[in-house]
């Protein structure tokens, strides 16, 4: 109980409400962004899948969304602390362990990612990844994720960036950096959008991008895929908007930002889509590539296209910052979780559990390569780790985050103390959290783990 005490007595906060929507942008603009949603798309069919997703994060997306910032911002809390004040003893406090998990192992896996990012970067500046032969990226690529140390290191080198962003703390990590990050991102993506669509042939790509094939709205598939790349894009269900709402005063009006974090989210998976699609198409390229996308088919158009080595630099470091800012995000979660169950300092608990997350994420690395027979089904390590976080621990965590604020808890705020201005939103919102986004997420788990 002391402990308790000082640790929240001196809880860090945000230096403005600026500085908590850029955080919370960062966390929310990824590789979930850059390099999954366009190849997502891709593979789904298009504008039928991106009007699927965009309903996800309308009908349970931001409404979770909202919930979280609302459990956070009033029990001034972490993910698990924030359940244990406002319902004491009860099991709710699962919801945040479960989050603490998840920002565990997602991590691990995106900071692989993050690494070959890191990695396409300087070969891009310094120039050897203009070497490759044109016909040759798929196998450059191969390789390099298949060795043992080059990966490991790149990916070592992200987490430590990560790591010195997060022990800064709050407001002089988390918040000074995103200012910075996040309106480069703006920019750097509008330049790689404008001069995608600029390209002769560019039109396929749009028509690609927003034509809705109404056929493919019949396969359950595209709604899982949707579901999960809503969660895993706005960053909930893992307990993320807990703990950032948890630095906001407590009387701070919460459902404008939310919007904002939501709607800046959607558009710029979608400016992201339009700085590759139009490119791809107009060079010929096929538009579904797989994960392989940004590191196989985009490097050959960076070759082959006018001022494609600049844009190629653009590209990979538009890949880096936004990995970055969403890594931070993913590490603060457990940051401060262990801060105050172990009552240690920031920069300590920060350097221990991103270590700790490092060793967890080696053998996704490997996975390309020495433990390439690990494999369950057809899925590899990297895979499994996507699928039990993206598919269940995301999912169940905005599940319990829904029941929670719509149902069980006593003393949730009214509308007007949230900061709801239009009372019918408010119930909107709260009907949204009671029914349509349990039942749409239940469904979509249940058929994702193959019970229906
Ligand atoms: N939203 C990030 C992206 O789109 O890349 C990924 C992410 C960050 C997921 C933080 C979950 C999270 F808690």
């Amino acid at each position: 109980m002391v402990q308790r005490l000082s640790h929240e007595a001196k809880r860090e906060q945000w230096g403005t409400k600026l500085g908590f929507v850029c955080a919370a942008m960062g966390s929310a603009l990824g590789l979930g962004n850059i390099w999954r949603f366009p190849y997502i798309v891709g593979e789904n069919g298009g504008g039928a899948f991106i009007l699927v997703y965009l309903a996800c994060i309308i009908i349970c997306g931001l409404p979770i969304m909202l919930g979280e910032l609302v459990i956070g911002r009033t029990a001034q809390s972490d993910a698990v602390g924030s359940f244990g004040k406002l319902a004491p003893k009860q099991i709710w406090s699962i919801g945040g362990l479960l989050g603490v998990l998840a920002g565990f192992f997602i991590l691990s896996f995106y900071s692989v990612v993050a690494g070959w990012a890191l990695k396409y970067l300087f070969s891009a500046v310094g120039g050897s990844l203009w070497e490759v032969d044109i016909a040759n990226y798929g196998k450059f690529f191969g390789v390099f994720i298949s060795e043992v140390w080059e990966p490991l290191i790149w990916q070592g080198a992200m987490m430590v960036a990560t790591i010195i962003m997060v022990a800064r703390g709050v407001k002089k990590g988390l918040e000074h950096w995103n200012r910075i990050l996040i309106p480069i991102l703006a920019i750097l993506v509008l330049i790689l959008a404008g001069y995608s669509m600029s390209l002769d042939g560019a039109v396929k790509g749009l028509t690609f991008l927003f034509a809705p094939d109404w056929a493919k709205l019949l396969e359950p598939e595209i709604y899982i895929i949707a579901l999960g790349q809503a969660f895993f894009s706005l960053s909930i269900g893992m307990a993320v908007f807990i703990t950032y709402g948890s630095y906001l005063a407590p009387n701070t009006r919460l459902p404008i930002s939310a919007g904002a974090i939501a709607t800046g989210d959607t558009v710029f998976a979608i400016v992201a889509g339009l700085a590759i699609f139009p490119a791809v198409f107009a060079f010929g390229l096929s538009p579904s590539a797989g994960p392989g996308l940004s590191f196989i088919v985009l490097p050959e158009l960076f070759q082959t296209m006018p001022f494609g080595k600049i844009i190629g630099i653009l590209f990979f470091l538009l890949l880096v910052f936004a990995a970055l800012t969403s890594m931070a995000s993913l590490l603060e979660v457990p940051v401060s979780f262990f801060m105050r169950v172990f009552d240690q300092g920031r920069s300590r608990t920060t350097l221990i559990v991103g270590f700790l997350i490092y060793a967890i994420g080696i053998p996704s690395s490997l996975g390309f390569g020495v433990l390439n027979d690990v494999k369950w089904g057809t899925k590899s390590i990297i895979d499994v780790m996507e699928f039990l976080t993206l598919n269940l621990a995301l999912p169940i965590g905005g599940m319990i985050t829904a029941f929670f604020v719509g149902w069980a808890w006593r003393d949730r705020p009214g509308s007007s103390v949230i900061g709801f201005k239009n009372q019918v939103l408010g119930v909107l919102w709260l009907w949204s959290l009671r029914i349509v986004a349990p039942i749409t997420v239940f469904c979509v788990f249940l058929r994702s783990v193959g019970l229906i």
